[in-house]
């Protein structure tokens, strides 16, 4: 039975605040952490779990309210269910979809185990949409297309609009019946780390107890998701902070292609709900305020199923140079309207209910308003294909940190590069999640015996719990996290240029100064929301400076990172992905690491680079 709470632990230790309260711990072991619940995070659980490790699964929602729950329109797989589909074109438009950043033997490993992949969930339970013959039914989504760019691909395979919803429940029920052990609504505050670099735990808050739980375990993974809420208009739900990513920064890591953020075309104007792209794989198209179709001039071949990057920069396009819709002519409209009732019924029936209730629009009847919207990042933690946290070290840019994985949105393996194509997300939540699961079966001994921890290995976390509790500055959090928001959409969005983001970093690090007079109402431990967001706006202030400041530094267009004043993609200097220390006082050190210009096997060579068109 999963289990929530102390079930191995017991008050065995205190470590004093610098506030003057002694805070009891409660003390537990285990051979694997995973800090969160999402789909990765549930994938490397239930891997762990059957492997025989005691496992712990750590996260601050319930886990069927983790984010995954939103993914709509599905999962990439080349099962070639509707079509001849195979991993040799779906590795090729992942690496063109990166811009020729992402690890080409990473984008192997994905590619080639996503049917299987595939085929597990719906062996565990995952209720897909079927074909007449009863297949799992695959719709078209950007960017995806078979004979290496020539045809388009249907290659997501969906649960309706509700695929997220349904992986989330099923995984979550397989962490179950595996004998878990949960730790539900508990907030990771940091990792335990030792003088080696190695890493030994964590520390969390029981967020309705006010209790403090010290992990201690052989592997810690990471599965904490990324850093939407950094934005002010996101898809990503509000728990969306990053917490890992922090953490991360926090031990002196860095993190990898921060300067690569996602907006997904289709937000609702106003609200920043998804509206999934599968609903342009049904056959939905956008239109400007002359009725035009206009991605048929941007991307004449894969026109409104385009890369997301190359549609997002599209609509901005055509805002800016005055044929948006409404009142203001800030939006564009994404027209269903044509398409018949009944698909609509069957196969989109989320974002129908989602555009009547966020838009007011009937979409049988009009067009849903909509501007692209913060989505996804394609930065994270650095690891190899097996979820393993590396770094650079020395003249080694892939040494890995003993005792720490990352997986998930959280990670940068990397296989989206500087952008990732729509439904590869959820695949690299489940290829990802089991190749943590199947390497922690591999390196960490069951039951093992775990050396003592440091000695003052909960000092510096509650160090940080303690200096947010005892705050007593004149700026409320929601005041700080209101710039940081605006900030952030203002100044590293769509488009970038120099001026801008000089512009931007001034304006971030001033916020990040700011946090020094951050006020806190309420002392409690228990179930302070104040001083919950108090600390994920801390994580989230963080990985906005290196952001910022890594998009600062890149003078190029490549992806996501679209540079007015470098238009174009430059290979010569620019083909090694960013990685961003920060400094206790917000300074950021940057380098850079070679992409990896192989591949994992010998049956497929690399992919050499070439203009990105559609
Ligand atoms: O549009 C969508 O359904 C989102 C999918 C994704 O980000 O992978």
């Amino acid at each position: 039975m999963a289990t929530n709470g102390a079930a191995n632990g017991a008050a065995n230790g205190s470590s004093p605040g610098i506030g003057g309260d002694a805070y009891p711990i409660v003390d537990h072991t285990f051979d694997v952490v995973v800090v969160g619940a999402g789909g990765a995070g549930l994938r490397a659980t239930v891997g762990c779990s059957q492997a025989g490790l005691r496992t712990a699964c750590i996260s601050k929602v319930f886990p069927t309210r983790s984010h995954t729950v939103a993914a709509q329109g599905g999962i990439s797989a080349s099962l070639g269910n509707m079509g001849e589909d195979n991993w040799q074109w779906h590795m090729y438009d992942t690496v063109k979809g990166s811009d020729w950043l992402g690890d080409q033997d990473a984008i192997e490993y994905l590619v080639r185990n996503a049917p299987a992949a595939v085929y597990e969930l719906e062996h565990w339970g995952v209720p897909f949409s079927r074909t007449e013959e009863g297949k799992i039914y695959q719709r078209p989504f950007g960017g995806m297309t078979t004979h290496f760019g020539k045809g388009t691909a249907q290659r997501t395979c969906a649960a309706a609009d509700r695929t997220g919803h349904a992986i989330l429940h099923t995984l979550y029920g397989q962490a179950v019946r595996a004998q878990t052990n949960f730790f539900i609504e508990y907030f990771a505050i940091d990792l335990i780390m030792d003088e080696e670099g190695r890493c030994r735990g964590v520390i969390c808050i029981d967020m309705a107890t006010g209790e403090i739980h010290r992990f201690r375990a052989a592997m810690t993974i990471l599965a904490t998701g990324g850093y939407g809420r950094a934005y002010f208009s996101a898809t990503s739900a509000h728990t969306c902070t990053g917490d890992g990513n922090a953490m991360v920064l926090r031990a002196g890591l860095p993190l990898e292609d921060m300067e690569f953020v996602q907006f997904h075309p289709t937000g609702i104007y106003g609200s920043g709900c998804l509206i999934t792209e599968g609903s342009r794989g049904e056959g939905g198209y956008l239109t400007n305020s002359e009725g035009e179709r206009f991605m048929e001039r941007y991307a004449p071949s894969a026109k409104d199923l385009a890369s997301r990057d190359v549609v997002s920069r599209s609509m901005t396009m055509e805002i800016r140079a005055g044929r948006g819709v409404g009142k203001d002519k800030d939006h564009i409209h994404l027209h269903l309207d044509h398409l018949d009732p009944k698909i609509l019924h069957e196969r989109l029936p989320g974002i129908s209910e989602s555009a009547k209730i966020f838009a007011g629009v009937d979409v049988t009847k009009e067009p849903i308003p909509v501007i692209p919207t913060v989505h996804y990042n394609m930065g994270g933690i650095q690891t190899n294909f097996h979820g393993e946290v590396v770094t650079l070290s020395g003249s080694n840019p892939d040494h890995i940190v003993p005792g720490l994985m990352a997986i998930g949105e959280a990670a940068c393996v990397s296989v989206h590069g500087a952008n990732r194509l729509g439904s590869n997300s959820l695949i690299d939540l489940v290829v990802f999640g089991r190749a943590a699961g199947l390497r922690c079966a591999e390196i960490v001994e069951k039951n093992g015996r775990l050396p003592e921890l440091p000695k003052n290995s909960a000092e510096m976390s509650l160090g940080r719990l303690d200096k947010a509790r005892n705050a007593k500055g004149g700026t409320p959090t929601a005041m700080l996290r209101d710039k940081m928001q605006r900030t952030m959409q203002n100044n590293c969005a769509v488009f970038r240029t120099g001026e801008v983001l000089e512009e931007g970093r001034g304006l971030i690090h001033k916020v990040h100064d700011a946090a020094s007079d951050v006020k806190i109402t309420d002392r409690s431990l228990v179930w302070n929301t104040d001083l919950l967001e108090t600390l994920e706006f801390d994580n989230l202030i963080g990985q906005a400076v290196v952001t910022m400041e890594s998009a600062a530094n890149r003078k190029e267009s490549r992806g996501a990172h679209a540079r007015e004043d470098f238009p174009d993609r430059n290979d010569k200097e620019w083909m090694k992905h960013t990685l961003a220390w920060l400094g206790d006082t917000g300074g950021v050190t940057i380098d850079y690491r070679p992409v990896h210009t192989y591949t994992m096997s010998n049956e497929i060579q690399y992919i050499e680079p070439k203009a990105r068109v559609y």
